[in-house]
């Protein structure tokens, strides 16, 4: 049985992404960068971990506003970029709303290698003003979160074990681009981001932060959104996942309320039970912007 037997084909979620302001610790052993799991797809890959450590070093040595260093991939990682990619297609013209449809034709990226950060990073920039920047892998919420009020958005560069090509269990390059960086090429959405995070800035409790994580979450990272009659994506968790979009009809949708989705509970193991569905992208993008900038 694979994995993709029996977990969700995406977990990523900013309450995921631990560590990095221990930097210099982290990086006394350089050779130990990345601590996987015993279960990870490519704990036994001594390869493969090898690799996602040298990108992990490209982050570590990373200097922002300079050129994101050259990420290396195998063939056989291109190979897995093609595979998520034949599963998207058709789900994406099938369940993706409009903006991000006008997005991915905006970045017009190759789909047959997985594309380079700092390309995708000049491309959104020219449109929307947002930069990726590197990252080793796993940022504390409030980091991640506060970066956006700069139209910085923390990206992961490695991407998921071979074996596994539908599934990851954290966040990886396909998910970072597929997902955020296309939604940043809209200057709608880049907008809502950089407003996260100077909400986030704002806040000064874990409380107060909490809350807003849950709103990225339930609305970023999982929205829906009605279009045409039809339910549509807007979410990176779900547009950056085959899985996520064929499996996000089952779930119980709920009109968009955000200050229910501010304190609702999910469970990022799983596929998402619950939905806070927009009537319309601009219900969406207004009644976002409003409680965000409370
Ligand atoms: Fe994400």
């Amino acid at each position: 049985m694979t994995p993709t037997d029996t977990k969700p084909l995406l977990l990523d979620h900013v309450d995921q992404r631990q560590v990095t302001t221990e930097l210099d610790a982290e990086m006394a052993d350089r050779n130990s960068l990345v601590e996987l799991d015993p279960d990870h797809p490519g704990f036994r890959d001594a390869e493969y971990r090898a690799r996602r450590n040298e990108i992990a070093r490209i982050a570590m040595s990373y200097q922002p506003g300079s050129d994101i260093p050259f990420a290396p991939y195998t063939t056989e990682e291109h190979g897995v970029w093609r595979t998520i990619w034949e599963a998207l297609r058709p789900a994406h013209q099938t369940h993706a709303c409009a903006e991000y449809l006008d997005c991915l034709d905006r970045l017009a990226f190759a789909t047959d290698r997985i594309p380079q950060l700092s390309e995708v990073s000049r491309k959104v920039e020219a449109i929307s003003g947002f930069r990726l920047e590197p990252v080793a892998g796993l940022v504390e919420p409030r980091v991640f979160l506060e970066s956006l009020a700069n139209g910085v958005f923390l990206c992961t560069q490695y991407i998921r074990h071979h074996s596994t090509p539908l599934y990851t269990p954290e966040p990886d390059v396909a998910h970072e681009i597929i997902g955020h960086a296309v939604t940043l090429a809209s200057t709608r959405f880049a907008e809502l981001n950089r407003l996260f995070g100077e909400a986030v800035r704002r806040t000064r409790s874990t409380e107060e932060l909490e809350r807003l994580a849950r709103v990225y979450w339930f609305t970023i990272e999982f929205g829906v959104l009605r279009e045409g009659g039809a339910v549509k994506a807007y979410g990176t968790g779900l547009l950056s996942s085959a899985g996520e979009l064929e499996e996000m009809h089952q779930a119980t949708l709920r009109p968009l309320d955000l200050e229910a989705a501010s304190v609702l509970d999910y469970d990022p193991t799983h596929y998402q039970a619950v939905l806070f569905c927009a009537e319309s992208f601009e219900e969406m993008y207004s009644r976002l912007r409003k409680f965000i900038r409370q």
